[in-house]
């Protein structure tokens, strides 16, 4: 019998690809995507009990209230998410495997290209719940904490990455007005799930940084998405974070990933020569790549 791994949050960007892509790069494990009908991760009851019949040898946390503005709405509910119920998956693993997924959000955006042992300073709320999860489940020695770089892919619901924000704004005729300083380090959702499925095969612990190997502003993001996407080109347009009336955001969360590549067989490339050694088109272009991420 092979070992179980949990995977919350399936039914969302990164977690669906994890699923997704475990035949291939995960087949020693008996996958179980958990989405939100399964199990509610606040109600501490039924995880519980779902705990005991499953009895999960590995934990990938992928379940969070991510978008930053609904952390702000309902600070409550993204502390009992984000925070409580991590602890308690944490609390449940003991010493087996758990890998909670943060965000280059806990950095203040004020330096750039950061590492991991960076000084955090969250500046929004959404932050600070990622902030407070790292610290407890780095905790115990044996877990892990990946904080992500902005992701894009395709989810189920074709409403939870960035690209697909993009695409249903210009959709409906709006114009993107895309900061030129305002930097990332995006990387597509399988990089994400095949960096890993590696790392979880090597029993990791620690802190990790993953994202691609490009600083870019958010224009140039939406440029290099526009030769996938003809339909957003002529949307673009550029703006400056200087200019904008509206909560703090964090100008450089990109961040440098070599502690991680060091131990992955494959290259986290720049966004932009991804995109653009791969043709596009077709059904879906980020599942095109998903089988074969090598350059
Ligand atoms: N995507 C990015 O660009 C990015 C960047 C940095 C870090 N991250 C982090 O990476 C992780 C995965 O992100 P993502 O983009 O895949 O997020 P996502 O698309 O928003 O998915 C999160 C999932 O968590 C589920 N969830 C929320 N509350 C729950 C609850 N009480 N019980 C059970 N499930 C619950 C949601 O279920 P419903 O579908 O029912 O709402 C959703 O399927 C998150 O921790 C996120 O903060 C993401």
């Amino acid at each position: 019998m092979k070992p179980v791994a949990w995977i919350t949050g399936a039914g969302g960007l990164v977690g669906s690809y994890l699923v997704r892509t475990a035949s291939r790069w995960a087949p020693d494990w008996d996958v179980r995507g958990l989405i939100r009908q399964d199990v509610d991760l606040t109600d501490e009851m039924a995880v519980r009990r779902l705990w005991r019949e499953h009895q999960p040898a590995a934990v990938i946390h992928c379940a969070a209230i991510s978008r930053p503005a609904v952390c702000e709405q309902d600070p409550g509910l993204a502390r009992k998410v984000n925070v409580e119920a991590t602890a308690l998956l944490a609390s449940l693993s003991g010493d087996r495997p758990l890998l909670l997924f943060s965000s280059d959000q806990v950095f203040d955006g004020r330096q750039g290209r950061y590492v991991e042992t960076d000084r955090i300073n969250p500046i929004n709320r959404y932050g600070e719940t990622k902030a407070a999860a790292e610290k407890l489940v780095l905790s115990n020695p044996r877990h892990t904490v990946i904080r992500l770089a902005l992701t894009a892919g395709t989810s189920l619901t074709k409403d939870r990455s960035f690209v697909e924000d993009m695409r249903r704004s210009a959709g409906q005729g709006q114009r993107l007005t895309l900061f030129t300083d305002e930097f990332r380090s995006p990387l597509p959702a399988g990089v994400v799930a095949r960096a890993v499925w590696e790392l979880i095969a090597r029993k990791p612990s620690g802190l990790y940084h993953l994202g691609g190997a490009e600083r870019l502003s958010r224009m140039e993001i939406g440029e290099a998405l526009a030769t996938w996407y003809p339909e957003l080109a002529s949307r673009l347009q550029p703006g400056s974070v200087a200019a904008y009336h509206g909560p703090s955001r964090p100008p450089d969360l990109s961040m440098r990933c070599e502690k991680l590549q060091s131990l992955l067989s494959f290259p986290l490339t720049g966004f932009r020569s991804w995109i653009t050694s791969r043709p596009g088109g077709g059904a879906d272009p980020w599942d095109y790549a998903m089988p074969d991420l090598n350059p």
